[in-house]
């Protein structure tokens, strides 16, 4: 098959285009990436080569940009998962978050409409259902209660990505993952926020009281589920990908600080993070009965191979933490010790 994939410079996309280009599953691979600041060409360092692997740097709200690179490709399927992806900065700056998350997926959309692309998967997140009580998990059903910019943004790239399919026949997928964590993850989210503040034996900053619950997915298991839902799943559906492991926060963090033999006086606590969802819980059930798909990775394996990849690649962490990443820290966690 040929697979356009967008936003595949980031952590997860960048992740599946290996997993394409290492299996052997794709034809052609052409990826669609602006390269923001999340977007990294280093994490494609190892398929960049490749005689079945393009680069294309562009914007996903680029009409004609995307038009003539369906037009000129003609894939079997397009992959959107080129967002913007922290909950934090879209509470700092909603107005990107909307560009790239509700207008692009709809420029995507409607060149996917124009060619009559055979698929399209577009690539979405359980922070759609909101926080969930307990013992509740939400199925794929579940009512849509998005408490941040960032959420709102994928709750309304989902209903339109879906109303594409009611509407125009268009056969859209769409996927909603839980937590993901693993190489390459840009550190402004948890797991390699901690890691690399830990190894530098800087402050970790705990949300509030640090018991909120998320369920972790590992990268490759999440990149597994996306092929699944293209092979085995069905057009005009929403499939949740849970990793199984819900954890507080806290646990998190000390799980990391014993592994790397760190004080748990590194933790410090800061002022919560407005509209802060407390639990994440998904039921995957529907993906793992259609497809027969699960996820493999063990969490404490998962982070340990995290933690030396992290450790084993201070070069890659440097760079992505030098120039922007250091406005943005001070932004989002200046003055907010208690
Ligand atoms: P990321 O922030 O690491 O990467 C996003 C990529 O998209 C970057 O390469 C960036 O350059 C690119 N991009 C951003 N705006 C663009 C635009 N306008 N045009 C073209 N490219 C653009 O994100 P990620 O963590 O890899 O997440 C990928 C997708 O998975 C997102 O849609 C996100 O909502 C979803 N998701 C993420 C998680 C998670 O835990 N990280 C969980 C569930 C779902
Ligand atoms: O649930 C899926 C979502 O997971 C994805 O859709 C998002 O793209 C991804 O960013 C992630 O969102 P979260 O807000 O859950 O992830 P983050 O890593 O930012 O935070 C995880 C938890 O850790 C959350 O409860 C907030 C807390 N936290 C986070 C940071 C960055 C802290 O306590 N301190 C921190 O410094």
């Amino acid at each position: 098959m040929k697979f356009v994939v967008t936003g595949g410079a980031g952590f997860i996309g960048s992740a599946f285009v290996r997993l394409l280009i290492g299996s052997g599953r794709a034809s052609l691979v052409v990826n669609l990436d602006k390269l923001t600041y999340a977007g990294n060409p280093e994490n494609l360092a190892a398929v960049a080569d490749h005689p079945r692997y393009r680069f294309v740097h562009g914007d996903i709200c680029d009409q004609s940009l995307v038009n003539a690179l369906i037009e000129e490709t003609r894939p079997d399927v397009l992959v959107n998962f080129a967002a913007e992806s922290h909950v934090d900065r879209s509470i700092l700056s909603p107005e990107p978050v909307f560009e790239t998350n509700l207008r692009g997926t709809l420029t995507l959309l409607e060149a996917a409409r124009l060619h009559k692309l055979p698929r399209f998967l577009h690539v979405s997140t359980d922070e759609v259902y909101g926080s969930i009580e307990p013992p509740h998990e939400a199925d794929e059903d579940f009512p849509l209660r998005a408490s941040s910019p960032y959420s709102a943004s994928k709750a309304g790239s989902d209903l339109l990505a879906l109303s594409y399919f009611v509407t125009y026949k268009l056969p859209v997928t769409v996927t909603r993952a839980s937590n993901n964590y693993g190489p390459y993850q840009f550190p402004e989210k948890l797991i390699p926020l901690m890691i690399s503040n830990a190894i530098e034996d800087q402050p970790l900053p705990i949300y509030g009281d640090g018991m909120q619950i998320r369920d972790w997915l590992y990268v490759d298991d999440h990149c597994r589920a996306i092929l699944a839902a293209i092979e085995r799943g069905r057009p005009g559906e929403i499939y949740n990908i849970g990793g199984s492991r819900a954890l507080p926060n806290v646990e998190v963090v000390q799980k990391i600080l014993a592994a790397l033999g760190k004080p748990e006086s590194l933790m410090q606590t800061v002022k919560d993070r407005p509209g802060h969802d407390r639990r994440y819980a998904l039921s995957s059930e529907k993906l793992m009965r259609e497809t027969g798909w699960k996820p493999e990775m063990p969490f404490e394996q998962g982070l340990r191979a995290t933690i030396e990849w992290y450790r084993a690649n201070p070069g890659w962490v440097a760079r992505v933490k030098s120039g922007e990443y250091q406005q943005y820290y001070q932004r989002n966690y200046e003055g907010r010790a208690v």
